[in-house]
């Protein structure tokens, strides 16, 4: 499993996390997007990434993780992408 984190610009990620991303090959890996924001959800990231890597990759949902999320969520949600 990858995880991808990132910040949310202008509503989406970051180029240079595409540069990353289309930089390496993922085949048979799962990426795991999640990012930090001032308030936008994590949009369509997730299926903007599973353009750029490929139809051979899992790429979850992910999720927006808030200042405010509780220890248990974060393990809640960590344990169940495994
Ligand atoms: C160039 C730039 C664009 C941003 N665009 C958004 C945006 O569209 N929506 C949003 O909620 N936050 C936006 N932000 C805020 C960042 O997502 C936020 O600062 C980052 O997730 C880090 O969180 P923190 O400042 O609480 O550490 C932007 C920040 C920058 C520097």
């Amino acid at each position: 499993m990858t995880q991808a984190g990132f910040p949310i610009w202008w509503g989406r990620e970051p180029s240079v996390v595409d540069t990353f991303l289309t930089g390496f090959n993922f085949k048979g890996k799962k990426i795991v997007p999640f990012c930090t924001s001032g308030g936008s959800e994590i949009g369509d990231t997730a299926s903007r990434i599973r353009s750029l890597v490929g139809d051979d990759v899992y790429v979850d949902d992910g999720k927006r993780l808030g200042g405010q999320i509780s220890e248990a969520d974060l393990k809640t949600w960590t344990e169940g992408l495994e």
